[in-house]
């Protein structure tokens, strides 16, 4: 991260805690929810398989930049999918930067060629070892471990959603972060429980099962993109949400935190790390605050 970056993030923390303001920093834009993939633990995708146009998307992106975010997501559906005349990923990517986004990240379910060296972070979804990973996204392993070998660039970062069918092999996900080349981190959430997928979500002897495998897996020096201060928080659900500093925007509609914020009851169970990392340290926890600065650092 650049020193003038790491400086304007210390700013915006710093009157967000003293003034308890809600202004929001972080924002994710959805562009497209059309997807190649039917995974079993996700409710968000091929719902209207619409791709957003480019002017669209530009459009969202001056209004999220208007209103002060400068940590910018796109999301999906499918990102890697999203072309627009003759505009595709790399290029919004690009032109995000140009506009002023001090980080612009990425996720992806990573079946399709990775070239973007632009982009801070490609959070790319692996959801276990071959088998497990398997059993949640259908046959898509060998594909994206490939690509993963040919990406241009070394900023790749795992994303795990952490559910019933994958809960056993957190540890192999972080060795394999560890140790595969153009991967920098890993990064988790537990399975959120949208009403069609309710079965997967984890009890709380499950989620702290989990954290003491990520925590034996960073002792062990494997690189986790989260914060083991929130890891009690997540475990109990008792972290405040909704995170007033994150919104989404999806088709014009902005949402504060999450498109889920709809789901009735949902927040209760929320399983998103970053909400509990985000809202514990707006509060001006200082653990987490201490444990944010190390971590952005190392990775960003
Ligand atoms: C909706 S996908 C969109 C981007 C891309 N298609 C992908 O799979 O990475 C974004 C992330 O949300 C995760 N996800 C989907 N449903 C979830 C749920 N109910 N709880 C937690 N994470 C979920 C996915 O595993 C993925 O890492
Ligand atoms: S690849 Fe992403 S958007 Fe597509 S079904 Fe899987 S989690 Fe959902
Ligand atoms: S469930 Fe609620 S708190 Fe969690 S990401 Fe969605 S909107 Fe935010």
């Amino acid at each position: 991260m650049k020193v003038s970056s790491f400086l304007s993030f210390s700013a915006f923390g710093i009157s967000t805690i003293l003034f308890k303001r809600k202004k929001p920093i972080l924002g994710t834009i959805i562009l497209t929810d059309k997807c190649n993939l039917k995974c079993k633990h996700c409710s968000v995708n091929n719902i209207t398989a619409v791709v957003h146009p480019y002017e669209q998307i530009k459009k969202e992106m001056q209004q999220l930049y208007d209103m002060g975010i400068r940590i910018l997501f796109f999301c999906g559906g499918e990102t890697f999918l999203w072309k627009s005349g003759d505009k595709d990923i790399r290029d919004i990517v690009r032109e995000a930067k140009e506009m002023g986004f001090l980080i612009v990240n990425v996720v992806t379910n990573g079946t399709f060629p990775i070239d973007l060296p632009e982009a801070d972070l490609i959070l790319l979804s692996l959801d276990g070892d071959k088998t497990h990973h398997n059993m949640v996204r259908g046959d898509t392993y060998d594909t994206i471990m490939e690509n993963i070998k040919n990406a241009t660039s070394d900023n790749i970062c795992f994303y795990m959603a952490i559910n019933q069918i994958n809960k056993d092999v957190v540890k192999d996900v972080c060795r394999l972060a560890r140790d595969t080349k153009n991967v920098r981190a890993v990064s988790f959430n537990f399975h959120t429980p949208y009403p069609d997928t309710r079965e997967l979500a984890l009890s709380k002897e499950e989620k702290a099962k989990c954290c003491e495998d990520i925590k034996e897996m960073m002792k062990e020096g494997c690189p986790v993109f989260n914060l083991k201060s929130a890891f009690p928080y997540l475990i109990n659900n008792n972290f405040p949400t909704p995170c007033h500093q994150c919104v989404v925007m999806e088709n014009g509609k902005l949402s504060t935190c999450g498109r889920c914020i709809e789901v009735p009851g949902l927040c209760d169970e929320c399983g998103y790390f970053f909400v509990a990392e985000y809202t514990l340290l707006f509060r001006g926890n200082p653990k987490i605050i201490f444990e944010m600065l190390k971590t952005y650092l190392k990775y960003v």
